[in-house]
């Protein structure tokens, strides 16, 4: 069978672009004993690809993708044949084999990180894209930082970066759900608008229009306790200001710096000597005991409406590189996912 997948053509210079992919085709092969062919419905498209196109990632990371190989992202698909007696025909699955039409998967095999085994998604709470969404690794991620990172306490004042994105969106989501004055961060004045009026947080700024540590300030006039940091630079920097005495930062990600970009900062680390700040870097994939409570959470959340979802989907494989591409430019509100038209 040929499948067709995305694979890196070029390593980016200096700002990525839709040039560095290519799609080719791939004869799959005979299916073997133990695996199972599926056929992709939905990839999602994760900030952690973007550090992996460069030729050199940081170090102890995922490694970077070799030219020419396909691109490996959590996908969503649907099991069209078995020869594992796990997993029947007709099941949905998650695996990692995203970016591609097919793919052969094994129930044990490779993992993100421990992210990402070959399972079967029930199918009663949301939509198979929410298994890559709010209750997959985004979901996963947003509540460990939150509640075993950054040890969210009652009447903490929260500041989520980055959060009209997919981690963000949910994390923010989560510490409005648990009673929190929540303040976001978002790179246009239509993500601070779905922020406001679409998850209800109680301040929200456009990072674009101003000094950071103003635009924060003006958000969070008494500080805040804790800052979920999707960004990095100059974001951490000024919450190192802004954080109250024993603050707390569950560093997620520094997308600030994935592009190209070198970033700088913060350069104020003695504020956390000052103010008894605890800054706790993670990976969701360390907590793993975390995901079925976060799932269970999360998902009665999902069924009773007071979590939103909102996804930026992308219509085809060939349009893989644009999601990827627009994912790292902020183009996205909510979770970005490629669906596969594959019939
Ligand atoms: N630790 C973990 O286990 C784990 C797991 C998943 C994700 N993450 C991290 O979570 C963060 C979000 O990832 P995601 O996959 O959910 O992506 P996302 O938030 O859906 O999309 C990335 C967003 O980052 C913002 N951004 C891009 N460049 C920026 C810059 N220079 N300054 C400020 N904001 C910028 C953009 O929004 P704006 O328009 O607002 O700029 C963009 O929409 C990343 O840092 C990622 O590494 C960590």
């Amino acid at each position: 069978m040929v499948s067709r997948e995305l694979t890196l053509a070029r390593h980016p210079q200096g700002r990525l672009a839709v040039e560095c992919f290519a799609i080719v085709e791939r004869e799959l092969g005979p299916i073997q004993n133990g695996q199972v062919l599926v056929r992709n419905l939905w990839t999602s498209v994760d900030a952690s690809v973007l550090l992996r196109l460069r030729e050199l990632g940081p170090e102890g990371y995922l490694p970077p993708f070799a030219l020419g190989q396909p691109l490996i992202g959590l996908a969503v698909g649907e099991v069209c044949e078995s020869r594992s007696p796990e997993l029947a025909a007709g099941d949905l699955v998650t695996h990692i084999y995203g970016f591609r039409d097919y793919a052969l998967v094994r129930p044990g095999g490779e993992t993100l990180a421990g992210v990402g085994s070959l399972r079967r998604i029930r199918r009663d709470i949301g939509a198979p894209e929410d298994y890559l969404g709010a209750l997959g690794h985004t979901g996963i991620t947003a509540y460990v930082g939150l509640i075993a990172v950054a040890g969210l306490s009652p009447g903490d004042i929260v500041w989520v970066s980055a959060a009209a994105g997919g981690t963000g969106s949910v994390a923010a989501q989560i510490a409005k759900l648990r009673g929190h004055v929540v303040i976001g961060s978002a790179g246009s004045d239509d993500k601070v608008d779905y922020l406001l009026n679409e998850l209800g947080l109680d301040a929200a700024f456009n990072y674009h229009h101003g000094d950071l540590r103003s635009l924060l300030r003006g958000s969070a006039p008494h500080g805040i306790d804790v800052y979920y940091d999707n960004v990095g630079g100059g974001h951490l920097e000024a919450a190192l200001y802004e954080l109250r005495n024993h603050g707390r930062v569950a560093l997620c990600g520094a997308i600030s710096g994935y592009d190209g970009e070198q970033t700088v900062g913060p350069r104020n680390m003695f504020q956390v000597v000052v103010k008894n700040l605890t800054l706790r870097g993670f990976r969701a994939g360390a907590h793993a005991r975390l995901e079925d409570e976060a799932m269970q959470v999360i998902g009665e959340w999902l069924r009773q409406g007071q979590l939103k979802v909102r996804s930026t989907i992308y219509e085809g494989l060939e349009r893989a590189p644009e999601a990827i591409v627009g994912l790292a430019r902020g183009a996205n509100i909510g979770k970005t996912l490629v669906r596969s038209i594959v019939t």
